[in-house]
């Protein structure tokens, strides 16, 4: 099955935030959707194994900070591409705590606070249901579309979100880095720096494809 229509889905990009005691987690999405009007339900697709989802399973709340095109891309590398279970992601970010969940507001365009009310088993993702609570706009830009994240920052999605592609094997030389997985196709210029993450060229693997394309070899830069 080609998978090619499923690049014309539209989506946003948000980071979801929650807390449990002092423990402060969160992790970016793409898969936040309204469902009703009147007493707004809204619902959010978060990978099982993603630390964001047992903490929301356990606390049942949970705020959606909305990007904008003006969020700095590191704030996507730390939230999208490393684990709350690992590391305190809110350690280098500015934060206010509101009901009990930690809201990224000078990042973003707003935030909506959720209660979960139903959470649907969606295989390896749970597909949370949640009551909106609170919310508010707290600037005019534009907020930021997963095309534009594509398009204008050249990201791309790890392996637990649900929009994950595997790499277009027609592709001759790509760059992968290996902190934040930005690929950059083609040769690697000199001193080149990965606009995702600022890391150097030291940290990109080339992925090589033999003549036959059927299989590839990833390759360390020197
Ligand atoms: C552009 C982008 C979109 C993403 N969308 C989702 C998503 O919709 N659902 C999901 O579970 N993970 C998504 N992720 C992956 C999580 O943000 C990532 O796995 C994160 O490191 C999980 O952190 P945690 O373990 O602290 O919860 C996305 C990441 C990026 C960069």
């Amino acid at each position: 099955m080609n998978k090619e229509a499923l690049r014309d889905i539209s989506y946003g990009m948000y980071i979801i935030t929650s807390q449990r005691n002092e423990e402060k987690v969160g992790c970016v999405v793409n898969t936040v959707t309204q469902l009703t009007s009147e007493n707004v339900l809204i619902s959010v697709c978060i990978n099982k194994e993603n630390y964001t989802n047992q903490i929301i399973k356990q606390t049942k709340k949970f705020a959606i900070n909305i990007l904008n095109e003006k969020t700095d891309p590191n704030l996507i590398r730390t939230f999208g591409f490393q684990s709350s279970k690992e590391i305190d992601k809110f350690a280098d970010c500015e934060y206010e705590e509101i009901n009990d969940l930690p809201v990224i507001s000078n990042q973003c365009n707003g935030y909506i606070l959720c209660e979960v009310i139903n959470v649907v088993d969606a295989e390896t993702h749970d597909l949370f249901l949640a009551r909106v609570i609170d919310m508010k706009k707290v600037s005019k830009e534009n907020p930021m579309t997963y095309k534009y994240y594509h398009e204008v920052i050249k990201g791309r999605a790890p392996k637990k979100a649900p929009t994950y592609e595997e790499e277009n094997p027609s592709e001759e030389e790509t760059w992968v880095c290996d902190v934040c997985g930005y690929v950059h196709k083609g040769p690697l210029p000199k001193g080149f720096i990965c606009p995702i993450c600022g890391m150097d060229e030291s940290h990109f693997q080339k992925k090589r494809k033999k003549k036959d394309r059927s299989s590839s070899k990833i390759e360390k830069n020197a």
